[in-house]
């Protein structure tokens, strides 16, 4: 895999950024100030000169100077027991109806799509509705890779890297108020640039799904804004998209513009397009057929190797708990 640091061209304007100082991590700090490998804990050995520069860092790392978030630590509680999925491949197999339903021929197809400058709406019950620039979420809160499985639905499946914010800080960010019990997230409506939004009219446009409030904060719930150590490509759901690896693919809902919170079950796209078939939860389990299909095996994109479908996508330590009651 390859981590090259890149800066991205659609940070938001300084005026509406977090202020600087909270970008300049320890690294960053440590070389600013001329320490870098002297191994000395920030705060504890520092003399007074320094512990000025460090008040003066903010001033120097300011415009345009934001660092990338590649490489981003990879959190080590989540190992895989697969190799990893090509990258090409996964880039190349996509679902987004948006586009269209052949898998690959979606990334032919986003070239009219434009991921950046992205608002995002937080809204319904919050303690302060509003709108931000997927940047700012990006800088102010923390981003992190994982390795994880992802299960669609139609019984394929791929272990990918994903960069992303864990959902319980956007959620502790967004600060909904305590009658809130789920978060409906929806994507995009641009006819102009999503040709399938166009002429699939029987498709309830936008992708929309949701989450229960604590699927949201759970451990495993990641905002995905980047995918083998760059930025998402458009075709995976840039900017951002929602990861929850032990349910079926279709509740990572891609290129969210407005997260809702709610104290209603929101509904969901394909819950409404086929009832019968794609249901709330869609916790993966192979015991549970699809109605055309057994759930019973996976087959790996790219090596097309068979695997035994595990329940919860093999996620049940995290995961199985919030079902305890129904
Ligand atoms: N999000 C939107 N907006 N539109 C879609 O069609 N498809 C879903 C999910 N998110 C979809 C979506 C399905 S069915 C799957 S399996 C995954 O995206 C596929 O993600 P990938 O193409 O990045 O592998």
């Amino acid at each position: 895999m390859v981590h090259l640091p890149r800066r991205r061209g659609w940070e938001i304007p300084d005026s509406s950024a977090t202020p600087e100082a909270a970008f300049v991590d320890r690294r960053d700090f440590l070389k600013l100030v001329g320490l870098a490998g002297a191994g000395l804990a920030v705060g504890a050995g520092l003399t007074r000169a320094a512990r000025a520069l460090a008040a003066a860092a903010p001033a120097v790392a300011a415009p345009g100077a934001a660092r990338s978030i590649y490489p981003a630590r990879r959190n080590p509680a989540f190992v895989l027991d697969r190799p990893l999925t090509g990258e090409q491949v996964a880039a190349t197999y996509n679902n987004f109806y948006e586009f269209t339903e052949q898998k690959d021929a979606v990334a032919r197809l986003v070239g009219k799509f434009e991921p950046r400058p992205w608002r995002i709406e937080i809204a319904g019950m919050v303690e302060t509705p509003r709108q931000v620039d997927v940047g700012y979420l990006i800088r102010s809160l923390p981003v992190e890779e994982r390795l994880y499985r992802h299960r669609c639905v139609e019984a394929w499946a791929m272990a990918v890297p994903w960069t992303g914010i864990p959902m319980r800080e956007f959620v502790k960010w967004a600060k909904p108020t305590s009658s809130a019990r789920f978060v409906r997230m929806v994507s995009f409506l641009r006819p102009d640039e999503a040709p399938n939004q166009k002429t699939a009219t029987w498709y309830p446009w936008p992708y929309y799904e949701g989450l229960r409030l604590e699927e949201a904060m759970n451990d495993l719930t990641l905002l995905a804004v980047g995918i083998y150590g760059h930025d998402l490509p458009k075709q995976h759901g840039a900017p951002i998209r929602l990861v929850t690896p032990w349910k079926y693919g279709f509740k990572s809902i891609k290129s969210i513009v407005r997260f809702e919170f709610t104290d209603r079950q929101p509904k969901t796209f394909w819950n409404d397009v086929a009832a019968k078939e794609y249901d709330f939860l869609a916790n993966v389990n192979p015991k549970v057929p699809h109605p055309r299909w057994s759930q019973a095996t996976e087959r790996m994109i790219g090596s097309d190797e068979r695997r035994p479908t595990l329940p919860y996508n093999g996620y049940g330590q995290w995961a199985a708990g919030l079902y305890d009651k129904g």
